[in-house]
């Protein structure tokens, strides 16, 4: 007896054939509760090794495990059921050879039973996305800027401002779409050269910071929630959640503090002889001892 849910999942294939039609909608996630929330209105989630920026507080990607990825994704498996789950492959785990990036996405597919892997890089990794997608592992691509690569180009600056500066990254894309991948974020790019690059491409490109003629968009949801700090000018805060979260602390702390929470409504009564609930008597509100 085969076991099968009664949602499907899309599938990579299924994000392919939507090049050039209704965009594709896209959003980061690292945790199962998020996760359930997006996968309502997204066809991608992806588990972005943003995480180690957004989660962990590290300045850069660069930390990040396969362990750390394979962990988040699994979160967002359990609390995903019909969006495709894509991993990325975090530094490290897959520039060495084609080899290691297969065991590195073998393990993220196996682990968590994600849909797809992303890696960053264009013509540089074209012969490992061919390697990969020809075994079974549905690869992303991911070209303009790279911030795996900020030790080397030296600050997450947007990329093809200059048109003498465009055909390197036209070619990287179009390196990742012959490679055989099945999407391509395309990051900070200059708005036309977004456009340029989704015309030329037969897979779909994914902007964050490129264009709105890219065939769907990504973002970073607590960048997009309000929650980060700092954000690139691509983001548009599309929530404010920071200060409501501030106001629920703030309103937490007062209310522990005056022994009002947790008041008889957040308590568990004895059971009276009989099986009925007992009242339980509590301290008037504002009159327990004070903490100083
Ligand atoms: O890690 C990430 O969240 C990403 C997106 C910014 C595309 O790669």
């Amino acid at each position: 007896m085969s076991v099968q849910n009664e949602t499907r999942r899309l599938t990579a294939p299924d994000i392919h054939a939507r090049k050039g039609g209704e965009p594709l909608v896209c959003l980061t996630s690292y945790h199962a509760h998020t996760a359930r929330i997006v996968d309502a209105y997204c066809d991608v989630i992806l588990v972005g090794d943003s995480l180690g920026m957004v989660m962990h507080g590290f300045e850069t990607t660069v930390p990040v495990t396969l362990d750390m990825m394979i962990l988040q994704g699994l979160a967002v498996m359990r609390g995903s059921k019909r969006a495709l789950v894509v991993v990325d492959l975090p530094f490290g785990s897959y520039e060495a050879s084609k080899e290691q990036a297969f065991m590195s996405a073998a393990r993220i597919m196996k682990e968590t039973g994600c849909g797809a892997i992303k890696i960053e890089g264009g013509r540089r990794m074209a012969e490992t996305i061919a390697f990969l997608a020809e075994r079974g592992v549905p690869v992303m691509g991911h070209v303009g800027l790279t911030p795996q690569a900020i030790n080397t180009i030296g600050s997450f600056r947007a990329q093809g401002r200059d048109e003498s500066d465009w055909a390197p990254i036209e070619a990287d894309a179009r390196a990742v779409a012959d490679a055989g991948a099945f999407a391509v974020v395309l990051e900070a790019i200059a708005e036309p050269l977004g456009r340029r690059i989704t015309a030329q491409v037969a897979i779909p490109t994914i902007g964050i910071g490129a264009s709105a003629a890219c065939d769907g968009q990504v973002l970073v949801l607590e960048d997009m929630l309000g929650l980060s700090p700092r954000v690139p000018k691509f983001v548009k805060r599309f929530g404010d959640l920071g200060p409501s979260i501030e106001q629920a602390v703030k309103d937490y702390a007062k209310e522990v503090r005056a022994r009002t929470f947790p008041s008889a409504d957040n308590v568990y009564p004895m059971r009276k002889a009989g099986g009925q609930a007992a009242v339980t008597k509590l301290p008037e509100r504002g009159k327990g001892p004070s903490r100083t």
